[in-house]
């Protein structure tokens, strides 16, 4: 595994370009089993987690090709409704794929993804809207034996949570199902809505997307597409956290500013300059951050869970004390002792962490234990006095194409190395 090294100090400062969204990407490149012919998908980051659903639809039948960020799937003879087990392990969101073998094939066999590093990740609410749209569901050992003896039929939908990946499996379940369904509580997030609006450009007839009820007219079959993937709006607040903590002044350009509408203010409540143009997002930093009153993660378009770690990082070197609520995922916090580590003073309890703004944080090695709370603890290391190494970077390197390249073009000294 390699780890990353960071000399800490320097302010960072120009403008860089923001990589295609991960969580847009996956549901959409699953979406393309619907589809009977060739998607041409443009901006598709080169992750991990991308290439390990590439690999699933290559086991699903599917000819795949990645020409740089372009990605071209032909799904015309992709006739596999099975997922292997080592594959839906290898990535927790391969759930999605569910939705889509389903709406291919009305048959599916998955495996439970199982819990990961931020918590248990159930996915009863995945089931039920499968179960509401006609499937049986025969679970057996941790395999899911998924049939639609007589079709997927639409019905109405209604989420006890706006779970994201629920509301995905839901439309991939419905597009070809027949008649119509309706989503009530439907996850409202931008990816969602990117998913909505390549599945219209291959002939679905979706409506409401972004909004709490999505409706689903179904239709036969889809014909293939052409779409480019939003940029990712949590790789654009890690930048501008980056930017932020280290007194610096970063520029994010091909970034949609609407998707950070609930980020932006926060960063300004802590003393950032914060200026938007067009497609473009420019940050200015104090000398030091003051504390932010309160942040509590909520739904899109509530402020982002996955925002969180990057937030904590600068509170603990903002002037004063800032309260850090974590209402979606229920082991959020791994990156705490980490920081704590690094000599931040936060107590973490349950949902809730206190941090007491401290002048600096001291490098020492420090262990990622989940994506963004991995990022989060390269962000401490770029203000830290010292050298800081950020071990297991396997888990950003998950949702992040290049974190060190990106840092170092705004004048970041970081590298990547193997771990000793
Ligand atoms: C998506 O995960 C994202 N992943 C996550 O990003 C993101 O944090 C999350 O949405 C919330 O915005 C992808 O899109 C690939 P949820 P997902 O279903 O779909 C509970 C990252 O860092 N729940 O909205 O799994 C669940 O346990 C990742 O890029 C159930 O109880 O999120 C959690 O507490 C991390 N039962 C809450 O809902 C279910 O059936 C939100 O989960 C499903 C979810």
């Amino acid at each position: 595994m390699q780890c990353y090294v960071i000399n800490g100090g320097r302010r960072l400062s120009g403008s860089i370009n923001v990589q295609g969204s991960k969580n847009s990407a996956l549901p959409i490149l699953a979406s393309t089993l619907l589809v009977k012919g060739q998607s041409v998908l443009h901006n598709v980051p080169v992750l991990s987690d991308t290439e390990c659903t590439l690999k699933i639809l290559r086991e699903l039948g599917c000819v795949v090709k990645r020409e740089g960020d372009t990605v071209i799937v032909n799904s015309e003879n992709a006739t596999g409704t099975e997922i292997s087990e080592d594959l839906m392990r290898e990535m927790r969101s391969s759930v999605v794929f569910l939705g889509a073998i389903l709406g291919r094939h009305a048959k599916a066999t998955i495996t439970t993804p199982g819990g990961c590093e931020i918590g248990l990740r159930p996915i009863d609410l995945h089931l039920y809207a499968v179960r509401r749209l006609g499937v049986r569901v025969d679970e057996a050992h941790g395999k899911l034996c998924c049939t639609a003896t007589k079709g997927l039929k639409g019905c109405k939908i209604t989420f006890s949570f706006p779970s994201v990946g629920a509301t995905e499996n839901a439309i991939l379940c419905s597009v070809t199902a027949r008649g119509s369904t309706t989503v009530v509580n439907a996850a409202r997030e931008p990816e969602i809505t990117d998913l909505c609006e390549f599945l219209n450009s291959c002939g679905a007839k979706i409506r409401g997307a972004g909004e709490s009820i999505i409706t689903v007219e179904g239709v036969e079959q889809l014909h293939g597409g052409e779409h480019t993937v939003i940029c990712d709006r949590i790789v654009a607040s890690t930048l501008l956290s980056a930017g932020a903590v280290t007194g610096g002044s970063v520029e994010l350009v091909n970034t949609n500013p609407f998707f950070l509408n609930s980020v932006l203010p926060v960063f300004e409540e802590m003393g950032c300059n914060v200026r938007v143009r067009c497609n473009n997002i420019f940050l200015k930093a104090p000398r030091r951050l003051n504390r932010v009153d309160k942040i509590i993660t909520q739904p899109y378009p509530g402020f982002p869970t996955d925002s969180q770690a990057f937030f904590t990082t600068m509170a603990a070197v903002a002037d004063g004390t800032s309260v850090i609520v974590e209402n979606i995922f229920e082991c959020r916090f791994k990156h705490v002792a980490e920081l704590v580590r690094m000599g931040a003073k936060i107590r973490a309890e349950g949902k809730v962490a206190v941090v007491e703004g401290v002048e600096r944080l001291y490098g020492t090695q420090v262990q990622g234990q989940d994506l963004r709370g991995g990022a989060a603890l390269v962000i401490a290391g770029l203000c830290a006095e010292g050298i800081t190494r950020v071990t297991d970077a396997g888990y950003i390197d998950r949702g992040y194409t290049d974190l060190c390249g990106d840092l170092c073009a705004l004048n970041a000294d970081a590298r990547k190395e193997m771990q000793k």
